[in-house]
């Protein structure tokens, strides 16, 4: 039976090489390959700098700590940031010690407007940083959405966790801001099994999250030397040989340091990026050409060249024909794997029913999405006769 996954990571002859490679390198822990990716992660995305971590999560908890480290930032303060998105997004606000503001999406790039943001600005006090989720790879407006930091004294951090390479007015998405946070979560354009990654301009930010992910150890290496003699020197202090920064704590940190495997694992996918953003983007288009007959009946994902779509996205527009229960049952049948569009947090998610009262009715698009909205793949793998078979199925599904 034919089986159309939502997302694939096949490792092939060069993943299992560079798995071998750290093997018998001796070290599975943190370090050269973490190294390389950082390096190349930011080159392809157009930052300074790249820090790698265990997850995305970490990366957005990382981020925001961060950020309230260097700017004075208090606990409580408000992050608005979208109701539409995998919940990590508002989980990572609440652990950071924050309060996620939600404001609507726009039903079709599924990312929340500048409007919607601005309108929130005029209600809410203490809004200190604006976080925009790229879902899907759809780019949010980020001029506008950096217009209205400057004017409001704002920071930005974008959640790209799912728009890895997206390109939003000729730069990749995660280069707009402060800072932009990544997941390389399985079945994500770029992946590594399970790690995260931050991108920023900003040196204070790349020391600060280089600290915080290390339990806010005094390390200034990007890799140990301390086999080959004692630790360098830091400027902050003038060391003494008995001075081991590994173990000096100037900050109460995490660990969310990595593994090399995962390292290792996502170097071998940024080479391919380009082709897999290429096949997905082109998958997209192919499917929705092939399903244009039922666009009364679903809402087909929004078109264009410059997005790295992480799957392919549907709403059901005539709740009446179809219901969302029914099409994701009989496509699993036919072997076609969905998700559900993740649901809207504050109103549709169980572990913030604390929310609930305050948003119901609020956020119309988040919930309608929330509810009648779920994705299949889009993957580099699918060949054209899994997409033919995705078209013929939801034809007989639907016609
Ligand atoms: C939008 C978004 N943010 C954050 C995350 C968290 O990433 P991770 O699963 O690597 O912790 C994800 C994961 O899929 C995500 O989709």
């Amino acid at each position: 039976m034919i089986r159309i996954s939502v997302g694939e990571f096949y490792l092939g002859a060069e993943e299992k090489k560079v798995l071998t490679e750290v093997i018998n390198s001796g070290r599975l822990s943190e370090g050269k390959k973490a190294f390389e990716f950082e390096k190349a992660w930011a080159n392809y995305i157009g930052t300074k700098f790249s820090v790698v971590v265990n997850s995305g999560t970490s990366a957005l908890i990382a981020g925001l700590i961060a950020l309230k480290k260097k700017y004075k930032i208090r606990d409580g303060s408000k992050v608005i940031t979208s109701p539409l998105s995998f919940i990590a997004t508002a989980n990572a606000i609440i652990h950071s010690g924050l309060k996620p503001v939600f404001v609507d999406i726009d039903p079709k790039t599924l990312v929340i407007t500048p409007q919607n943001i601005r309108e929130a600005l005029k209600k809410e006090k203490g809004v200190s940083i604006l976080l925009p989720v790229h879902l899907m790879g759809y780019p949010a407006d980020m001029n506008a959405i950096n217009g209205l930091a400057e004017k409001y004294g704002l920071l930005v951090i974008e959640d790209a966790a799912q728009a890895h390479g997206s390109l939003y007015k000729g730069k990749r998405v995660g280069s707009l801001s402060k800072l932009g946070v990544f997941s390389f979560y399985i079945a994500h354009n770029i992946q590594a099994g399970e790690m995260g990654a931050i991108t920023t301009d900003d040196q204070d930010i790349f020391k600060l999250l280089k600290k915080i992910k290390a339990h806010g150890r005094m390390c200034e290496c990007n890799v140990c030397t301390r086999k080959s003699g004692v630790c360098p020197p830091l400027d902050s202090y003038q060391g003494s040989d008995d001075f081991d920064p590994r173990f000096y704590h100037d900050m109460i940190g995490f660990n969310f340091k990595v593994m090399e495997f995962q390292a290792a694992l996502g170097l071998t996918q940024i080479k391919k990026a380009d082709e897999i953003f290429k096949r997905r983007n082109l998958n997209v288009r192919y499917l929705n050409d092939g399903l244009t007959s039922l666009s009364g009946i679903l809402q087909l994902p929004y078109y264009s060249k410059d997005v790295s779509y992480l799957a392919y996205p549907i709403i059901i527009k005539d709740t009446k024909k179809v219901s969302r229960f029914k099409i994701r049952r009989e496509l699993e049948q036919k072997g076609i794997e969905t998700r559900p569009l993740f649901g809207c947090i504050p109103t549709q998610q169980p572990a913030y029913n604390f929310l609930k009262k305050q948003y119901k009715n609020k956020l119309p698009n988040a919930e309608y999405i929330g509810a009648n909205g779920f994705y299949i793949g889009c993957h580099q793998y699918l060949e054209k006769d899994d997409l033919d078979f995705i078209i013929t199925i939801f034809k007989k599904i639907l016609n």
